[in-house]
Order: structure tokens, then C-alpha cells, then sequence
């Protein structure tokens, strides 16, 4: 696991149908400390995948700069994982070899990358799925299977946009359930993008406002772990937090 830090990072796109240039991002600072849990909300359009498709490397910079460990990022890499809102499995692989794929590109050998695979399976109770291929499972599960394939693949950062934004309420509160354990367990480096207020609060360990394509506020959250919803829906502290960040994000 290793930093993100994000300096002075602006993007100008060029609009084909206006033809003219429409500045996304102004002038954004940000930094992931190595293992901590960070995430971005913002109303829709403020640039939150703008930025989360600069730090995956998917689209150029305009100006600033992206660093993972102190190493300037300069295309797409396995130092990164990403994990979207659509499942992008494989269809023809099974769940198991999902997840073993990520360590079969870096060359580890079959019977170490399918125990990586079923260990991390095994921490997002889906062993039970490992033979099965992705159409035969629910939305929930597919999404559980794209999270711990990001993490076999040992990324020094996990960039998330949305990951549980098509799945049902129930379902996804398990999802949040589960993604806390597994970040205490394993502490990868985690950006988590999402527009959903009480999400950021109950994952993460700061909130970062992003306001037409700049940081409008950074708030530190020191809700207790490990989190549950059982514990947290009721909390009043969780609820002053949720509260705070919503009348900045409409705010923005
Ligand atoms: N490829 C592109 N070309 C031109 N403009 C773009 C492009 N991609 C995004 N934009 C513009 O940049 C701004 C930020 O978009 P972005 O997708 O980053 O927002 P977002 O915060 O992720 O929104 P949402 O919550 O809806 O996903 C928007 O005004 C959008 O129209
Ligand atoms: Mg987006």
C-alpha cells in the first residue's frame, strides 16, 4: 500500500458541440495517506470521475500533478485498482478466475493465484461462488466479486466511482458492511467516490466536498471501528457528521 497525493490538479475539457473549453477541475490538492479510507462526494457533475479517471491514469492531466508512493503516475497501472459502478467482469471466466486474474498478469503461478483468489473469495463470503460464471449470480454478488478482484491484485491504491450505486438499499448496506471489515483487515489505500453523503460517513475516515471542480471542504470522521449499520443508524454523532457534510454538498 502506498500514498496518493494529488497537487494543484486542474482538466479542461474541450466541448465538441459547444467548441469551446469547459474547465471539470480547478486547482484540486488532495492526500490518501498510506492505508487510510478517503472519500469524495459532491453534486452530480462537480468532477468526481473526472478526477478518479486522471488518478487511474484513463485520461491526460491538464495541469498538476498525481503521485502514488511519491511516483508520478503516467498512463494506466496494476498500482491502481479500479473498481466502477457496472460490474465489468469477465463473462466467460468463472469467479475464481476473476479474481485470479489480476495475479495471473503479474506472473504468479496458478496454485498461489487461486489461493490468493479463494482467500479473498473467502473474505467476501463468496466461496461458495468460486466456480460459478458471473451471469449466474445477483447484482450484489457480481459487485462483490469486482471488489476483491481489485484487491488480489495487491493495488497501492483502490479507486472506487460508484461501486454500489446499482444495487438495492439492503444489499448495499452489506456491501458497506463488508468493504469496512475487509479495509481494517486488509488497509489498502482507498479513494471512494460517491454521491451518497451517509455512505462517505459510514466508510470513511475523511470526507472530502468537491465543488464544482473544487475542494470546498475536508472533514475528519472518528466514528468508532469496526462500523455497522446496526450501530451507526441510531448514533448521534453519526448523524451531526451526515448532517454537516449535507449541508455542504448542497451547499455546493
Ligand atoms: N469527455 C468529456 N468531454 C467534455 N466534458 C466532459 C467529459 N467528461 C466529463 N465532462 C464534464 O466535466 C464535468 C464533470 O464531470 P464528471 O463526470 O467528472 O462529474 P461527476 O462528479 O462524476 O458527476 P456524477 O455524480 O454525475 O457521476 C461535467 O460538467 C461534465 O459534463
Ligand atoms: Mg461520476
Amino acid at each position: 500500500m502506498k500514498s496518493l497525493t494529488i497537487r494543484n490538479l486542474s482538466k479542461t475539457y474541450f466541448d465538441l458541440y459547444a467548441g469551446t473549453n469547459h474547465t471539470a477541475i480547478h486547482d484540486v490538492s488532495l492526500e490518501v495517506a498510506e492505508g487510510d479510507f478517503v472519500a469524495v462526494v459532491g453534486p452530480s457533475g462537480c468532477g468526481k470521475s473526472t478526477i478518479l479517471n486522471m488518478i487511474a491514469g484513463f485520461i491526460p492531466l491538464s495541469g498538476g500533478e498525481i503521485l502514488v508512493g511519491g511516483r508520478p503516475v503516467k498512463g494506466p497501472g496494476p498500482d491502481r485498482g479500479v473498481v466502477f459502478q457496472s460490474f465489468a467482469l469477465f463473462p466467460w471466466k468463472t469467479v475464481l478466475e476473476n479474481v485470479a486474474f489480476g495475479p495471473k498478469m503479474r506472473g504468479v503461478g496458478k496454485a498461489e493465484r487461486e489461493a490468493i483468489a479463494r482467500e479473498y473469495l473467502a473474505l467476501a463470503k463468496l466461496t461458495e461462488a468460486a466456480n460459478r460464471y458471473p451471469n449466474e449470480l445477483s447484482g450484489g454478488m457480481q459487485q462483490r466479486v469486482g471488489v476483491v478482484r481489485a484487491l488480489a491484485n495487491n493495488p497501492d491504491v483502490l479507486l472506487m466511482d460508484e461501486p454500489f450505486a446499482s444495487v438495492d438499499a439492503q444489499t448495499r448496506m452489506t456491501l458497506q458492511e463488508e468493504l469496512t471489515r475487509i479495509w481494517q483487515e486488509k488497509r489498502p489505500t482507498v479513494l471512494f467516490i460517491t454521491h451518497d453523503v451517509g455512505e462517505a460517513v459510514f466508510l470513511a475516515n475523511r470526507v472530502v466536498v468537491l465543488s464544482k471542480g473544487r475542494v470546498l471542504d475536508d472533514i475528519g470522521i472518528d466514528l468508532p471501528r469496526p462500523r455497522s449499520w446496526d450501530a451507526l443508524n441510531e448514533d448521534a454523532d453519526f448523524k451531526a457528521l451526515s448532517n454537516r457534510v449535507l449541508q455542504l454538498v448542497r451547499s455546493a
